[in-house]
């Protein structure tokens, strides 16, 4: 009982601002959500303050691929209002983000 419990809490915390994770939802929480809110979906606000796109977007999920994302995520957008994240996050992260925002998944249920 008191091993499971202390495995628990050892897993639970492991390290730097994206948790060193490899997990995509839990990266796109930590390091995307910010801008483009929690499940891809950003606020009016975001919107109208960076123009910040829309990841649920019937317009964008008709044309992500795992590929576009990680672009994305390696340089920034072209106008630099979303910053490059290649040194921010791991190779095997940006992979692991790019797959969960290109997967049919990211837009269901959320
Ligand atoms: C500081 C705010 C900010 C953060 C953090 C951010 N983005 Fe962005 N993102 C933007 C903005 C603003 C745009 C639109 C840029 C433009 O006008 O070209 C954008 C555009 C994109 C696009 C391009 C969509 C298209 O239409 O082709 C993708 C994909 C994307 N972001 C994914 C991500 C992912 C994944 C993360 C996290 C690893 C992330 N972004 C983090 C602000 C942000």
């Amino acid at each position: 009982m008191k091993a499971a419990f202390l495995l628990v809490v050892v897993v639970g915390c492991s390290g730097d601002a994206s948790g060193g994770s490899v997990e995509g939802p839990k990266i796109f929480e930590t390091m995307c959500a910010s801008c483009h809110g929690p499940g891809g979906k950003p606020t009016e606000q975001m919107v109208a303050r960076m123009n910040v796109r829309d990841l649920t977007a019937p317009e964008f999920r008709a044309r992500v691929t795992k590929e576009l994302v990680a672009e994305q995520v390696r340089k920034g957008s072209a106008n630099k209002l979303m910053p490059p994240l290649e040194t921010a996050l791991k190779p095997e992260q940006i992979e692991a983000v790019a797959a969960w925002v290109a997967s049919p998944d990211f837009v269901k249920g959320r």
